[in-house]
C-alpha cells in the first residue's frame, strides 16, 4: 500500500497525517486521528450520520476520497463546537428539546445544521427540513419533529432573541424533576460527539483483531465443505473461525418453552455447520490485523454448497411437499388458540352484517442508523467480556453460554452506548459471534458490520399473513370474530411461542368482543428469522383487525369513527382473553380525538382536488406494559460518603431514556431524603456490578425497575431514619454498622395469570397502555403516491416520568408506522439491503408542527410508580393502519398487504377504474381452520 502524508485544518488546527490516498475516506481520516465524534452508519451518502463541514460546506465523510480533499483544508467536526463548559447553542437545544434518543445521528445533524445557521440564521421550518432532506440527515429515533425544533430554538440565540440561560432546562420550583422534561444525563456526551458507541470503542482498544463475517449467498443449503485456505494466507489474517473451532455446542438456546410448540429452540447455530437456512447466515469469521483485511479474506472463504429449494415465505413453507427447514420440526411449529363465547362460525353466520379480508403486513426492518457491532475479550481474571447492543444482559449470557462453551459465572456482559435497536438485539447471536472468536483467538475482538451485513444477519419484525371475519349487528355492534394470523418467524424459531401468544392478545383489542375464535400461529421461512421490534406482534393483527373495523363500519353505514367509539370495551366488559382492566380510557381517548377528526376530515373534503384526493384514517391500538406471569426486577441502591446515592440497574437504555428513567424514578423515591438530582450517581448495564433488572422489552422497564426503585428506597431510607425520624449520614451508619446498599425487588407474580393453554384465557400483564391514532394523507392519483399530510395521537400511558422521553418514543413510533405502512420491506436481499433501498423514512416523508402532535391523557395506573405505567409499544401498534384506512378513505381503494408503495397503489387505481377490483384470497396453510380448533378442543395441553 502506498501512503502518503496531508495536511488539514481540523477545528481550527493544522493537523498532519498519513494516510492511504487509494482507500480512505475523510472519515476513516477523521476517526483514525480519534476524531469519532464523526459516526458511520451506512457508508453509502444515504444517512448523514458522517457529516462534517469541508470549507463550509456540509460534507458526506464516507463518501469523502481523502485524496479528493485539498492540503490545507479546512474541516469542522462535532469536537470542535463547543464544550462541556461552553456549548453551542444547537448542542444545548437539542438536550432541551429531547432531540437525543440514542444520538448516533446527533453530531452529523448538528454539523449539518451549523452548516445551515452559518448561511441563514432565520430559516423557517420548510427550509429547515429541505435542507436536511438535501443533505440526507436521517435520524430513526425522534420523528423529526424535535431536531427541528432545537435547530429553530438555537437560531433564536445566534440572532439574540433568546440567551442560552432562556434555552436551559429549568429546575421546578418545588424541586420534583419527576413528570419533568429534564434532559437525559447521557445527552452531554452524545451532542458533544465525545460519547463512544461500539466501533469507537473497537478504534481505541489496544491489540484488537477486527472480524469479518462469510456469508453464504444463497438461503437454503446443505454445507458440503468450506476451503478456508487462501484466506489463510491473505496478508494480516490471523485466524479464520468456523464451527470446527467453538468450544460448546454451537447453539444459541432461545427455548420456545410451550407444552403447544413443536421445536425445542434449539434451532439456531452460532456458525452455520450444516445447513445455510437465511442469506444471512454466517458461515465462518476471519479475524485480521485491520477491518479491510478482515473483509478482503473473507472474500477468499470458498464455501461448497448444494442447493435446497428456497421457501421465501410461509406460504411456500407450508405447502404439502416443502421439506422442514429443521428436519425433524415442522415448519408450522405453533399453534396457539384464543376461544372465548361461543364459536363465532356460528355467531357471524346470523350476524345483520359481516366482512372478511386476508392481509399481509412486511417483515419490516428495524432500519437502525448504526450497524450491529460488538466487541469482546477474555480479561486478566479470565472473565470472558462482551460489550454489545443487547437489549437483554442477563439473558443473553444464558442463551449463549451453552453455545460457546463458557461458564455463564465467568462472563459479563456490557452494554455500549447504542445506535438504537428498537428490539432486534434481544436476539443474542453477534455477542455470541464475538465470544467465540475471543475464545479461539485469545485477543480482543471487534465485529462491525457493513450495513448490507447488518441487514441480512439481524433479525426483522416477523411478516405475517391473517384471515378474518368481523361481524355486528343491525346497530352495529360487535358480536364476534373468527381469525387466523400466521407470523411468518422466518428461519429460526426464536420466541416462536410467545410471538403467537400475542397474536392471541391484540387481535381486535380494545373493543369489545362476547364471541372470538382465533389461531395464532408460527411458521418457519427460509428468511431473515423475525425478533423483537417495538410493539411486538401486535401490528401484524391490528393490520388485519383495523381494517376490518373500517369496512365493518363502511357496511354498517356508520362513521368509522363512531363505530369504534360505539365498541370500545366499557366498564365490566372483557378483552378477548377474558380479563378486565383495573384502568380504561379509551372513552377518553376517543372524546379527545373527535374533534381532530372532524377538523381533518373537513380539511381534506376541502384540499382535496381532481388529481390529488386526500383522506382521513382513524384507528386504536393497546399494548401490554409487561410480558409475561412472573415478570421479575431488581435494582440497588447505596448510600456514599458524600451523601450521593447511587443507582446500579440493567435498564438497558437504547436511547429509549433508561438513564433519565433511572435518574426520575430514583430522585422521585428518596425525596424524603431532599436529595438533589446531581447527588444521584448511575453505574448501569454492566452485569459485574449491576443486579438483573430484567430486559428492556414489553414496555416494561419504567414500570418494573420504578417499583424495585421504590422497593430499594424504602429498604435504605428504612436503615438511615433514626427514632426522632431524622436520617442517618453514611459515617453515622457505617459507624453502627448498618449497611448503606440495598436490594430492591419487583415481581408480578402473584398479580398476573398465565394464559390459559386451550383457551386462550387470562391476564400474564400487570398493566396496559391505550391510545388511538389519527392519519391524514394524500394521494396523487397520476403516480399512486402518498403522502402522510398529518398524524395524531392521544395516548393514556399511565402518569408521565419525563415528557420529552415519552413523546420521543411517540414521534418516533408513529416515525416508523408511517413507514410501515408505506415503503419500509425487507424481503429483496438486493434491493432491501440498504437503509434507502429498504424505504427509510426521511424527514419529507414524516408531517410536522401542527400537523404532527402528541397527546395524553394521564390516568394514574394504580399498579405502576408513582401512578406510571410504561410507554414505549404502544406508538408502534396500529397508527400504520391509520395511513391504509385513510387511502381508502380518500381514493376507494383498500391496500391489504403492505406496504403501500405508489405501485401498487396506482395498479388498484387503475384496477378500480375498469372494474375489476378484487380483494385477495385467502391464504391458506395447510389445515382447514375449524378442523385445527376442533383438533384444539379435543385434545388439550397442560403444562405437566
Ligand atoms: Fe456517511 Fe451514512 S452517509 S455513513
Ligand atoms: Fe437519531 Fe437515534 S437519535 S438515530
Amino acid at each position: 500500500m502506498a501512503v502518503m502524508k496531508k495536511t488539514l485544518i481540523i477545528n481550527g488546527v493544522e493537523r498532519m497525517f498519513i494516510c492511504d490516498p487509494e482507500n480512505d475516506t475523510l472519515a476513516d481520516v477523521l476517526r483514525r486521528l480519534g476524531l469519532t465524534g464523526t459516526k458511520v452508519g451506512c457508508r453509502a451518502g444515504q444517512c448523514g450520520i458522517c457529516s462534517v463541514l469541508l470549507d463550509g460546506e456540509v460534507t458526506r465523510s464516507c463518501l469523502k476520497k481523502i485524496r479528493a480533499v485539498p492540503y490545507y483544508a479546512r474541516v469542522e467536526t462535532i469536537e470542535g463546537l463547543g464544550t462541556a463548559q461552553s456549548l453551542h447553542p444547537l448542542q444545548l437545544a437539542w438536550m432541551v428539546q429531547g432531540a437525543v434518543q440514542c444520538g448516533f445521528c446527533t453530531p452529523g445533524f448538528i454539523m449539518s445544521a451549523k452548516g445551515l445557521l452559518d448561511q441563514n440564521q432565520d430559516p423557517t421550518r420548510e427550509e429547515v427540513r429541505a435542507w436536511f432532506r438535501k443533505n440526507r440527515n436521517a435520524c430513526r429515533c425522534t420523528g423529526y419533529k424535535q431536531i427541528v425544533d432545537a435547530v429553530m430554538d438555537a437560531a433564536k440565540v445566534l440572532r439574540g432573541e433568546k440567551t442560552m440561560a432562556d434555552l436551559a432546562f429549568r429546575m421546578p420550583a418545588d424541586g420534583r424533576i419527576y413528570g419533568s422534561s429534564i434532559p437525559r444525563p447521557a445527552a452531554l456526551g452524545k451532542v458533544m460527539g465525545a460519547c463512544d458507541y461500539g466501533d469507537d470503542l473497537a478504534q481505541k482498544t489496544p491489540d484488537v483483531l477486527h472480524l469479518a463475517v462469510v456469508l453464504p449467498g444463497c438461503s437454503h443449503a446443505r454445507i458440503k465443505g468450506l476451503d478456508t485456505s487462501e484466506a489463510e494466507k491473505a496478508p494480516g489474517v490471523f485466524k479464520v473461525i468456523t464451527a470446527r473451532d467453538i468450544r460448546g455446542n454451537n447453539r444459541l438456546a432461545l427455548p420456545t418453552a410451550h407444552p403447544r410448540a413443536k421445536a425445542d429452540g434449539l434451532e439456531q447455530p452460532i456458525i452455520s455447520d450444516q445447513k445455510v437456512v437465511r442469506f444471512g447466515d454466517v458461515l465462518a469469521l476471519v479475524a485480521a490485523e485491520t477491518p479491510a483485511q478482515a473483509r478482503a479474506a473473507a472474500a477468499l472463504v470458498q464455501p461448497d454448497l448444494e442447493p435446497l429449494p428456497e421457501y421465501p415465505t410461509a406460504l411456500e413453507a407450508s405447502a404439502p411437499d416443502a421439506l422442514e427447514i429443521h428436519p425433524g420440526v415442522p415448519n408450522l411449529f405453533v399453534t396457539l388458540p384464543v376461544l372465548k363465547g361461543e364459536e363465532a362460525r356460528k355467531v357471524l353466520d346470523e350476524s345483520a352484517h359481516t366482512v372478511s379480508g386476508s392481509f399481509y403486513s412486511t417483515r419490516q426492518p428495524h432500519l437502525v442508523l448504526e450497524p450491529d457491532t460488538a466487541q469482546a475479550y477474555v480479561d486478566a481474571e479470565g472473565v470472558l467480556t462482551i460489550h454489545c447492543k443487547a437489549l437483554a444482559l442477563q439473558v443473553t449470557i444464558d442463551a449463549i453460554s451453552d453455545g460457546i462453551g463458557f461458564p455463564p459465572d465467568k462472563m459479563r456482559m456490557i452494554l455500549n452506548p447504542t445506535g438504537a435497536s428498537f428490539g432486534y438485539t434481544m436476539s443474542p447471536e453477534t455477542p455470541a459471534l464475538v465470544a467465540v472468536a475471543a475464545l479461539a483467538t485469545g485477543r480482543p475482538v471487534s465485529l462491525t458490520l457493513s450495513y448490507p451485513e447488518h441487514q441480512h444477519f439481524t433479525g426483522k419484525r416477523a411478516a405475517s399473513f391473517s384471515n378474518a371475519r368481523l361481524g355486528c349487528d343491525a346497530e352495529g355492534k360487535l358480536t364476534g370474530v373468527e381469525y387466523e394470523l400466521v407470523y411468518d418467524k422466518g428461519c429460526y424459531t426464536e420466541y416462536g411461542a410467545a410471538l403467537a401468544e400475542m397474536g392471541t392478545r391484540f387481535f381486535t383489542l380494545p373493543y369489545y368482543l362476547p364471541n372470538v375464535t382465533g389461531l395464532a400461529r408460527s411458521v418457519l421461512s427460509n428468511h431473515a428469522h423475525s425478533t423483537a421490534y417495538r410493539g411486538y406482534g401486535s401490528p401484524q393483527g391490528y393490520t388485519a383487525s383495523e381494517q376490518l373495523m373500517d369496512m365493518l363500519a363502511e357496511k354498517s353505514g356508520i362513521d368509522p369513527f363512531e363505530f369504534r367509539y360505539k365498541n370500545v370495551i366499557r366498564p365490566g366488559l372483557t378483552s378477548q382473553n377474558g380479563h378486565g382492566f383495573a384502568v380504561y380510557p379509551m372513552i377518553e381517548i376517543l372524546d379527545r380525538m373527535r374533534p381532530r377528526y372532524q377538523a381533518l376530515k373537513e380539511r381534506a373534503a376541502r384540499e382535496s382536488t381532481d388529481r390529488k384526493k386526500r383522506g382521513v384514517g382513524i384507528v386504536c391500538g393497546m399494548f401490554n406494559v409487561t410480558g409475561y406471569s412472573g415478570d421479575h426486577a431488581e435494582v440497588a441502591l447505596e448510600l456514599g460518603p458524600d451523601g450521593a446515592v447511587t443507582h446500579f440497574n440493567t435498564w438497558e437504555d437504547q436511547g429509549q431514556g433508561g438513564d433519565v428513567g433511572t435518574l426520575v424514578l430514583t430522585h422521585e423515591a428518596l425525596r424524603p431524603l431532599g436529595i438533589r438530582p446531581d447527588q444521584i450517581k448511575m453505574v448501569m448495564n454492566d452485569t459485574a456490578l449491576c443486579p438483573p433488572t430484567g430486559m428492556a422489552a414489553s414496555s416494561r422497564s419504567h414500570l418494573m425497575a420504578g417499583l424495585a426503585t421504590l422497593d430499594a428506597a424504602r429498604k435504605l431510607m428504612d436503615a438511615m431514619r433514626k427514632p426522632d425520624g431524622a436520617f442517618r449520614t453514611h459515617a453515622e451508619m457505617t459507624a453502627e454498622n448498618i449497611p448503606t446498599k440495598y436490594v430492591g425487588i419487583s415481581d408480578t407474580a402473584a398479580a398476573t395469570t398465565p394464559l390459559d393453554l386451550n383457551t386462550g384465557q387470562g391476564d400474564p400483564s400487570i398493566e396496559y397502555t391505550f391510545g388511538a391514532f389519527l392519519a391524514e394523507v394524500e394521494v396523487d392519483l397520476d403516480t399512486g403516491q402518498t403522502r402522510v399530510v398529518a398524524m395524531h395521537t392521544v395516548g393514556d400511558v399511565g402518569v408521565i416520568g419525563n415528557k420529552a422521553v415519552v413523546d420521543g418514543q411517540a414521534y418516533g413510533g408513529m416515525m416508523h408506522t408511517i413507514g410501515f405502512a408505506l415503503s419500509e420491506n425487507y424481503f429483496d436481499v438486493k434491493k432491501h439491503a440498504t437503509l434507502a433501498g429498504a424505504g427509510f423514512p426521511y424527514i419529507d416523508m414524516i408531517p410536522d408542527g401542527d400537523d404532527f402532535t402528541v397527546e395524553y391523557v394521564e390516568t394514574p395506573r394504580p399498579a405502576g410508580p408513582h401512578g406510571s405505567s410504561g410507554c414505549a409499544e404502544l406508538f408502534q401498534t396500529s397508527g400504520h393502519v391509520a395511513v391504509i384506512n385513510a387511502i381508502y378513505h380518500a381514493v376507494g381503494v383498500r391496500v391489504h398487504d403492505l406496504p403501500a408503495t405508489p405501485e401498487k397503489v396506482l395498479a388498484l387505481l387503475k384496477a378500480k377504474a375498469e372494474g375489476r377490483l378484487a380483494p385477495p384470497p385467502p391464504y391458506f396453510f395447510g389445515e382447514d381452520f375449524y378442523d385445527t380448533i376442533e383438533e384444539i378442543k379435543t385434545n388439550p395441553v397442560s403444562w405437566e
